[in-house]
Formats: C-alpha cells, sequence, structure tokens
C-alpha cells in the first residue's frame, strides 16, 4: 500500500489522519504490528510535532495523552540518556516524566506538555518584546535548577542540544529532548541557547540581542559559578549551525565574527 493511501483513525473521530510522510507510514506501522501498542492512536495533531531525527508522536494509549519518542535506529544510547536524565530530573524540575523504556522497539514514553513551542512564541512577531523578556528570565531559572541540580561534587552535568525547539511553555518552562545530556560546562547550554535565540527567524535583531542579554544576566544572578568566555562560546555554537543551514553561511559567520570580536553585551 502506498503510504498515502494509509489512513489512521483519529480517537476524537474528527476525521481521518493521512499518512505522508516515510517517517509517519514507519511508524503506524511499528504501533499496528507491535501487540504492546494495540489500544494505542496516533491524534490528529501529531503532525505538527516537528523533529530534527526520531519520530515524535502524540498518541493515546490505553485513554492516556502521552509523547511516544521513537528513536531512530543506532540511537540506543541516546535513548538511554534521556530515559535515565528525564528520570533524575522529572521529579524536581520541569521535566516530562518518562513511564516506560521500550527497549524491544526503541521507543519512550512520557507525559504530554500541553503548550507551545518556545521558538514558535519567541519569534512569533505579536508577542510583545516585554513577554520575550519575562520568558528569558523563566528560561534563566530553568537552567539555573538544571544544572544546580544535576552537580556534583566535582563536574556539571549541562542538558545539551539547548536550542529554543527542545521548550515549552505552558504556566511556567518544561524542557523536552534529554539524549545529549553529559558532563560539561554551564556556558555550553548558555551559548547554545544564545545562538538558538538570535539564528531562528527573525535573525540577529536588536531585540533578540536584548534577549540574550537579559538571559545571560538573569542566569548569572541566580548561580554561584561564572561563566567563562561566553562570547566565544556563542561564536562557537553559531559556526557549528553552518553544517545544518548552509544557506545561512555567510551571515552566521559574520555575526560570529563580532561577537567574538566585540562581545554580545553590546
Ligand atoms: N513530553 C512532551 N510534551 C509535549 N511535546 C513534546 C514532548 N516531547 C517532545 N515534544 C515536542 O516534540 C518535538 C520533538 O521532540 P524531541 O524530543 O525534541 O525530538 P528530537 O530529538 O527529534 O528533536 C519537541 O520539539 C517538542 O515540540
Ligand atoms: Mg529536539
Amino acid at each position: 500500500m502506498d503510504a498515502e493511501e494509509i489512513g489512521v483513525k483519529d480517537i476524537d473521530d474528527r476525521g481521518m489522519t493521512t499518512i505522508t510522510t516515510k517517517k509517519q507510514k514507519d511508524l503506524y506501522n511499528m504501533i499496528t504490528t507491535s501487540k504492546k501498542y494495540k489500544n494505542c492512536y496516533l491524534k490528529h495533531s501529531y503532525r505538527a510535532i516537528k523533529s530534527k531525527k526520531n519520530t515524535v508522536a502524540y498518541v493515546i494509549l490505553d485513554g492516556k495523552p502521552r509523547i511516544l519518542k521513537w528513536f531512530a535506529p543506532g540511537f540506543t544510547r541516546q535513548m538511554e540518556t534521556e530515559y535515565s536524565t528525564l528520570k533524575k530530573g522529572s521529579s524536581a524540575l520541569n521535566m516530562p516524566i518518562s513511564y516506560e523504556k521500550d527497549s524491544d522497539n526503541n521507543v519512550l514514553l512520557m507525559n504530554y506538555v500541553m503548550g507551545e513551542n518556545l521558538c514558535d512564541v519567541i519569534n512569533d512577531e505579536k508577542t510583545v518584546f516585554s513577554e520575550n523578556q519575562r520568558i528569558m528570565v523563566l528560561l534563566a531559572g530553568w537552567f539555573a535548577r538544571f544544572h544546580r541540580s544535576f552537580k556534583t561534587a566535582d563536574q556539571f552535568h549541562i542538558r545539551g542540544d539547548s536550542v529554543l525547539r527542545n521548550f515549552i511553555l505552558a504556566d511556567c518552562i518544561w524542557g523536552v529532548d534529554f539524549e545529549e545530556s553529559r558532563v560539561g560546562k554551564p556556558v555550553e547550554d548558555i551559548a547554545g541557547m544564545c545562538s538558538s535565540i538570535l539564528s531562528t527567524d527573525p535573525m540577529f535583531t536588536s531585540e533578540k540581542f536584548q534577549l540574550c542579554k537579559t538571559f545571560i544576566a538573569s542566569y548569572v544572578e541566580s548561580v554561584k559559578w561564572n561563566l567563562e568566555n561566553i562570547n566565544e562560546e556563542v561564536a562557537y555554537a553559531l559556526l557549528e549551525k553552518i553544517q545544518w543551514r548552509p544557506e545561512v553561511e555567510e551571515t552566521l559567520r559574520n555575526h560570529a565574527h563580532k561577537i567574538r570580536k566585540h562581545g554580545l553585551l553590546r
């Protein structure tokens, strides 16, 4: 059967969700052929979930809304990292609870955080500047708590993959996607966030620089350690993005160069 011909019954009975991509077809096949997911329905909105490499779906499993994260083949280690990070962090921090690690299918099941993706909120022209500033303070608080809570006597643990897309705004900020969590320096997370804020559309506006300033200042105020070489780290994080976004290479290079030379907090 062609991918286009597969229809998935929506739990709300509001119509059929048509499967159009290979990822969606594979997910549909996995769910329908696995005994474990016989009571699992794909919600119509799952196509809206943008994900980089894994297949992430909003599903109803045994009558409950869940996020099903199906890791790409060869990403078992990332699944283990995400599962253990969620297990450690979710009771004290705003991170989803992972109910189950299904190693047979390479799937993590977690609770669904209802809210808006932070990347969409920050970059929506309808979001006023003062609201974005307020969000920066919340985001800095989230990072301060994460770093404090995962810190050991001799090392820090960072969330990794610090980009706007990996946060959800509800009544507070929630972090998702912890597969790249690792030992590292807090400045790597903070710089990653700044580079994401600056380089998502609209790119490098003066408002975006202001937001980074608020974010960094608020983080530094809430923690007992310093951020070393933040400008250098932001420049590096921007250059790293070139591999994913070659079409804006020149813009990224120019701004990385300026930030390295003159600093971010202009
Ligand atoms: N528990 C969750 N609740 C609500 N939305 C989620 C949840 N987990 C992930 N998402 C959404 O799905 C997207 C992709 O999930 P993510 O774990 O980031 O996958 P990837 O590793 O492929 O980037 C996220 O950017 C977020 O918008
Ligand atoms: Mg992600």
